[in-house]
């Protein structure tokens, strides 16, 4: 299952191919679609109302808003020329688009990156105005010279930014240096970044108190997925599920182009992982969940939420979707529990989403006698299920036809393991798309119950199962609209324990 990774000259060449090819198919298009209801246009994940998009950077709350930026291509709806894009929320769905943030100039690319709040000013960055700085801290990148960390700022809640005139601010002379998250660590009161080393599959961990002079303090690495090049870590501190008091550190990156994770403790130095060597653990199992990293400077006593963005480097820039091309995943929270020797992250979408349902389609629980045809609820819905599944065959959800499912989501009871698969029912037809059809997890069931809290969205399919211990994000590009959606089941006794169905309100409406 798991593909040849990519070199960034790889995205430049695909991304010069495409822009010749879909010029020429985006004027077309844009005639004939209104505007966010084009097809495969999400209607509740977050994507741009044109260009490319990315990675989600600078994740941070300040003042009442929800800050995503990301990267941001403003000249097309391939990969390049990238800035930071810039949206803002009040509850993680409904955002406002923003002008770009951070451009990039003088051959210097913005690429990923983090934004803290510099309650003390410590990087001095307010002056004497008595006001709080948002701070960017990214990789400015030359293509094929340096990769190094950059700082700019903004006085005006991330409206406005500045680029701070001594960049770079830490630079080890390499190619391949990026993606720096920072975050205040309150014990030693100092600035700690945790930054990839791509090539060297490890991450390093540097400290500063004023966010410009950076001290290296240790690596973490390589470990557990080492087959791709590790891009975009974070490290943050995790509830423990059930417990007011017991937190972990949980040390999240993107060995491309999955991502994974590691559980353990964090002394304000190094990060030591807690779970059996060797392990693999992923925050998605799907194959479209990337580059995600949590939101900075949440109110005190929130779990960490990330965003991931859903797509995979080994089609990205060729998905048929125009003018957009990108979107980001729901946002989840994120707690740890242990279960056997591993702790393990345990994710929900945000509560807000469900403002966004629309009344309740009802549905029949009972028996699934071999299937059972779900309908009326459109191309944009939530469904929150459990099912007692029988002890042999697939047991699952298909959204589309039989013999040409778009997608099926299924427990094998045989292999005991959680499915997501992309059938002949999609309409995009590439070898690195095609290839990447079957995705699998094990999934231990208690008393043989699966519960599945799946969301679709046109082109997107999101899975929490068992409460969020398994996730799945895939892409589909279902060649007809509207298609059956149906119960299945291969064993005999399967039962619908729990069955709600929403529509979903589309966020473009105003
Ligand atoms: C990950 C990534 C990052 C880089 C950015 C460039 O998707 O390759 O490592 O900063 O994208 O757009």
């Amino acid at each position: 299952m798991k593909k040849s990774f990519y070199l960034l000259d790889m995205k430049k060449i695909l991304a010069i191919i495409v822009l010749l090819h879909f010029q020429v198919f985006i004027s077309g298009q844009e005639k004939q679609d209104a505007p966010f209801s084009e097809k495969y246009r999400p209607q509740y994940h977050f994507s741009p109302p044109k260009n490319w998009i990315n990675d989600p950077n600078g994740l941070v709350y300040f003042d009442g808003e929800y800050h995503l930026f990301f990267q941001y291509n403003p000249f097309g709806n391939v990969w390049g020329h990238m800035t930071w894009g810039h949206a803002v929320s009040n509850n993680l769905v409904n955002w406002t688009h923003l002008p770009p943030a951070i451009p990039e100039e003088n051959g210097i690319m913005i690429f990923s990156g983090t934004v803290v709040v510099d309650k003390m000013n410590s990087s001095g960055f307010a002056g004497n105005t008595g006001k709080v700085p948002m701070v960017a801290i990214y990789t400015g990148h030359q293509e094929g010279i340096n990769q190094s960390q950059h700082l700019a700022y903004s006085l005006d809640k991330g409206r406005t930014w500045t680029k701070y005139d001594k960049n770079p601010i830490l630079n080890l002379g390499k190619k391949d240096f990026r993606d720096p998250k920072v975050f205040w660590y309150e014990p030693d009161k100092k600035w700690v970044m945790v930054v990839a080393l791509p090539l060297e599959k490890k991450v390093q961990f540097y400290r500063s108190q004023n966010l410009k002079d950076w001290t290296y303090m240790s690596d973490f690495g390589p470990a557990g997925d080492t087959s791709g090049i590790w891009e975009c870590p974070d490290l943050f501190r995790v509830p423990v599920q059930h417990s007011r008091k017991e937190f972990k550190w949980v040390l999240m990156h993107s060995p491309a182009p999955y991502m994974q994770y590691f559980v353990g403790e964090f002394n304000g130095n190094s990060f030591k992982s807690e779970n059996p060597t060797g392990e693999i653990l992923r925050p998605d199992y799907g194959p479209d969940y990337y580059a995600a990293i949590v939101y900075n400077n949440l109110p005190e006593g929130s779990a960490p939420v990330s965003i991931g963005w859903i797509n995979n480097w080994n089609y990205a820039n060729e998905i048929p979707v125009t003018p957009w091309k990108g979107a980001m995943s729901i946002p989840r929270t994120i707690q740890v529990k242990k279960t056997g020797n591993s702790w393990i992250m345990i994710q929900a979408p945000v509560a807000s989403l469900e403002k966004q349902r629309s009344s309740p389609v009802p549905m029949e629980k009972g028996v699934i006698n071999k299937s059972r045809i779900l309908e009326g609820i459109g191309n944009a819905w939530e469904l929150d299920m459990e099912l007692t599944v029988p002890k042999t065959g697939k047991t699952g959800l298909r959204i589309g036809e039989k013999d040409k499912p778009v997608c099926e989501i299924y427990y094998d009871s045989g292999t005991r393991e959680l499915y997501i698969y992309r059938g002949p029912g999609n309409d995009f037809h590439i070898p690195a798309f095609e290839k990447l059809n079957h995705f699998h997890v094990p999934l231990s069931l208690p008393d043989n119950k699966l519960s599945l809290h799946v969301f679709f969205d046109n082109s997107i399919v999101e899975v929490f199962s068992n409460g969020g211990e398994r996730v799945m994000t895939a892409q589909v590009f279902p060649a007809q609209n509207n298609q059956a959606i149906e119960l299945f089941s291969e064993g005999t006794g399967a039962r619908i324990n729990k069955l709600l169905a929403w529509k979903i309100n589309s966020v473009w409406q105003k």
